[in-house]
């Protein structure tokens, strides 16, 4: 794969947050076990004083702030935002609980090297309060999604999915929790494949180790090694 890789041949990532950072600490985590063959070279939030930049200057990563709300736009944020990330020369830049929807311009200028994880099976239930609405809809699972970004929102191909039951009695909060850890196990580990150069995308699908992945992508089995 053409990558820029790091001196010590590590792939370079770019993480976006806005929040608490847990699937960030996951990379930090997998990165710093050598699970994750990659450095993680800066950490970018569009809100300051969030945990995951904590996390981020704990583990000695440069972290900036680039605040949404003092753009006139949304063109003007993405462009910056962009900038500053092509600043970082980076092999793969991850999404990590960035609450913000990004122009396909944005989405265009990072195509197969930009990727998402989302708290639901995709293709259901793009968008928000992805928990409640499986759990209205008397769905018998739930789970997390590793795709590739498009400019469809959380519409790109799927890589990774985790699947976990809706239990009798289950809030949005609890399932949210349960689904979270799953994220931690099959968040870096799409990204290995991908800095491994096994995971790519090309006219728009996903494909791994040469197989187009159809539909939801695979299917997390914790006892593989995969
Ligand atoms: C996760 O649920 C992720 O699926 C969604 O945003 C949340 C981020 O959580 N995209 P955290 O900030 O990584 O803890």
């Amino acid at each position: 794969m053409t990558q820029s890789l790091t001196a010590n041949n590590k792939a370079r990532l770019v993480v976006l947050i806005s929040g608490s950072g847990s699937n960030l600490q996951s990379f930090i985590d997998a990165c710093d076990n050598g699970f994750l063959n990659a450095e993680i070279c800066a950490v970018i939030s569009n809100k300051g004083g969030v945990k995951g930049l904590e996390r981020a200057t704990n583990a000695n990563i440069p972290n900036i702030v680039i605040d949404h709300r003092s753009f006139d736009c949304r063109e003007q944020f993405d462009e910056d935002l962009a900038t500053l990330i092509e600043s970082f020369n980076p092999d793969l830049v991850v999404l990590a609980g960035f609450m913000r929807i990004l122009t396909a311009d944005f989405v265009i200028r990072f195509l197969g090297k930009l990727i998402n994880i989302h708290p639901s099976l995709l293709p259901a239930y793009p968008g928000l309060h992805t928990h409640q609405r499986a759990i209205d809809a008397g769905d018998k699972e739930g789970g997390a999604t590793v795709h590739f970004v498009t400019p469809k929102l959380d519409g790109g191909p799927s890589v990774l999915q985790a699947k976990v039951p809706i239990n009798t009695g289950d809030s949005a909060e609890t399932l949210a929790s349960r689904v979270l850890s799953c994220e931690h196990q099959i968040y870096p580990r799409a990204a290995q494949w991908f800095c491994q150069g096994r995971l790519v995308m090309k006219n728009g699908v996903a494909i791994l180790d040469g197989d187009p992945l159809r539909d939801n992508g695979i299917i997390f089995d914790p006892t593989s090694e995969q």
